[in-house]
């Protein structure tokens, strides 16, 4: 048996996301997998899975709007995906560039804010200021926050923080009793975005690959059996669905 999600039936799917006080999640995180495996079934360059990945975006990005998602996090790039050979890293830059250049004056007029975390001071000046550009036009909005992960890894962005509070210590600015998890979380590169409370990874992989660790703590992981290019709409509610099935305790008893 499958360990993923089957995809529902559309009509369970209908029922169950319009079920009246069933709150959205705030916030979504999706690991966006299978690109590659996408293209080697049709036999086309890695690249074209890529392309193929960002109208999948932009389907997601729909989908969170009409859901009234206020936060959805997309893992663009991993600290790890730097060790893939250099022509990809150069067609997924490439790529993101043509994303942003195009898309973000729609993004702005649906009143989506972009944020960027992880160590995106590794890409190059042209695709920086793109980035910074886009987060500053679009600082005023709050329908939805697309909050974009590149050259993200979560155990460098704990590493950074324990540094950062190591060196506060040192320098008298705090002391260890009095750091709580709220006050660590103020060094994490997520500080001011709500912890995710659904993550889905997308391809049938069942890990979370170094994605938002101590954000994660409480979220419910769906892992569903589709691959990124082919993700739409359809997908994100039936993760929703999925998502308001389960029972949130936070480790609590159930009352
Ligand atoms: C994983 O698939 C996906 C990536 C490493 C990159 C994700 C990028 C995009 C969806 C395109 C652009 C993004 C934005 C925000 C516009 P994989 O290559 O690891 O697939 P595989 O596991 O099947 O090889």
């Amino acid at each position: 048996m499958s360990e993923t999600e089957p995809v529902l039936p559309r009509l369970a799917v209908a029922l169950a996301t319009e079920e009246p006080g069933a709150r959205p999640p705030e916030h979504v995180a999706i690991i966006m997998d299978g690109n590659g495996r996408w293209a080697g079934q049709r036999r086309l360059p890695r690249v074209a899975g890529h392309r193929a990945g960002a109208q999948a975006v932009r389907r997601c990005i729909k989908a969170a709007i009409e859901h009234r998602v206020r936060w959805l996090t997309l893992y663009a790039f991993s600290s790890e995906n730097w060790r893939r050979p250099p022509d990809e890293v150069t067609d997924l830059t490439a790529l993101l560039r043509h994303y942003l250049r195009s898309e973000i004056a729609e993004l702005h007029r649906e009143g989506v804010r972009v944020r960027v975390i992880g160590e995106h001071s590794r890409f190059g000046p042209e695709i920086r200021a793109e980035l910074e550009a886009a987060e500053r036009l679009t600082v005023g909005n709050s329908r939805l926050t697309l909050v974009i992960a590149l050259s993200y890894g979560a155990r460098a962005e704990i590493l950074n923080a324990a540094r950062q509070i190591a060196a506060a210590v040192q320098a008298g600015r705090l002391t260890p009793d009095s750091l709580d998890e709220a006050g660590f979380a103020r060094f994490l590169s997520t500080d001011g975005i709500p912890d995710p409370d659904l993550v889905i990874r997308t391809s049938g992989e069942c890990r979370l690959s170094n994605f938002l660790l101590w954000q994660s703590a409480y979220a419910e992981l769906v892992f569903l059996d589709v691959l990124w290019p082919d993700f739409d709409g359809a997908h994100f509610a039936d993760a929703l669905s999925l998502f308001h099935r389960r029972e949130r305790r936070f480790g609590a008893r159930p009352g």
